[in-house]
């Protein structure tokens, strides 16, 4: 039997121990290891995977400390546009949601896209209307704004640069616009006890993006991926290069055709193929025999994992 283990991350960036207090880094590490312990939970209970990942997103998108739900970023025009995706490796059925303003846990309207509709992919008002038929919380459309992420926008405004979810650093002119907060896109991707995988990602995109833009969170293949023949993996980054990279989707082919190990594979796109093409960022991914990659090129990423049965393991810098 497969040992079950869910793993999830909360962005990639500049994330400098110099620049986080003492408390704020307590926020993240009991944030990060609360969300992996749900996780856990249902995969002990014996739960599915897809469950456990989306579960863990949902909670990540509740904690106002990440880019997703509550907490997330404000586009050029001052509004949240949501994205999120999920994927079920046992039958390759996946749900994403792009452009969504009201829906509360853009994860579950993803589910549900999955679930009890014949489509892959839902946008802008079509996407909502479906959530709110199935059911799903609507809520007003400053539900998701923050102090943080208010001010956040306003520098990028007046530095006229779009910050990109996760990094101010990664930008062109140098000092990043933000360097006390740095945020991204979350994800969690898990194997159960019956040895299934599943995937799931949900972002708010970029600081001061252009209303319409559509990151690699929602996007199968480049932000979420899952197949039960080898790999699960979840992206946070520069959404454009992991697009064109087909990031997730590129890790599991490595893996299938290239015959690489997880670790391989995950070195290669995010340490490698990403970087030559000037992205930042990185991956949780979890194989079919519960081993665990967790990557990243840039010097930061918030992230955790747990076995069934053992304690959360957490970490936000490089060095751990
Ligand atoms: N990686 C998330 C985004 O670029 O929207």
């Amino acid at each position: 039997m497969v040992r079950a283990v869910i793993a999830i991350h909360g962005g990639a960036g500049a994330i400098a121990r110099a620049s986080m207090s003492a408390e704020k880094e307590q926020h993240y590490i009991q944030a990060l290891s609360a969300i992996v312990t749900s996780g856990q939970t249902i995969l002990a209970a014996g739960g599915s995977a897809l469950d456990a990942v989306t579960e863990a997103v949902r909670l990540l998108e509740e904690c106002p400390l990440f880019n997703a739900g509550k907490g997330a970023v404000f586009t050029h025009q001052g509004t949240h546009e949501l994205d999120a995706s999920v994927m079920d490796g046992r039958t390759l059925d996946a749900g994403a949601v792009a452009g969504v303003r009201r829906v509360r846990n853009p994860v579950l309207a993803a589910r549900a896209v999955l679930e009890n509709s014949p489509h892959v992919m839902l946008i802008g008002e079509g996407a909502e209307a479906f959530a709110f038929e199935q059911g799903l919380e609507q809520v007003a459309t400053d539900f998701f704004s923050t102090q943080a992420r208010w001010q956040q926008l306003q520098r990028a405004l007046s530095a006229e640069q779009m910050v990109l979810d996760h990094d101010g650093a990664a930008q062109t002119s140098g000092d990043p616009i933000d360097p006390e907060n740095k945020f991204g896109t979350v994800g969690a991707v898990a194997v159960d006890l019956h040895g299934n995988l599943a995937a799931a990602t949900s972002t708010g995109g970029m600081t001061n993006k252009q209303t319409g833009r559509v990151g690699d969170s929602p996007i199968i293949g480049a932000g979420c991926y899952a197949n039960n023949a080898n790999v699960a993996v979840s992206c946070t980054g520069t959404g454009e290069v992991f697009m064109r990279s087909l990031a997730a989707y590129d890790i599991a082919a490595l893996m299938e055709y290239g015959g690489l190990s997880l670790k391989e594979a995950c070195d290669r796109v995010v340490m490698e193929k990403i970087r030559v093409l000037g992205g930042s960022g990185g991956a949780i991914a979890v194989d079919r025999e519960g081993n665990v990659a967790l990557p990243f090129n840039s010097e930061g990423m918030y992230r955790g994992y747990g076995y069934v049965g053992d304690e959360p393991s957490v970490g936000i810098y490089r060095e751990e």
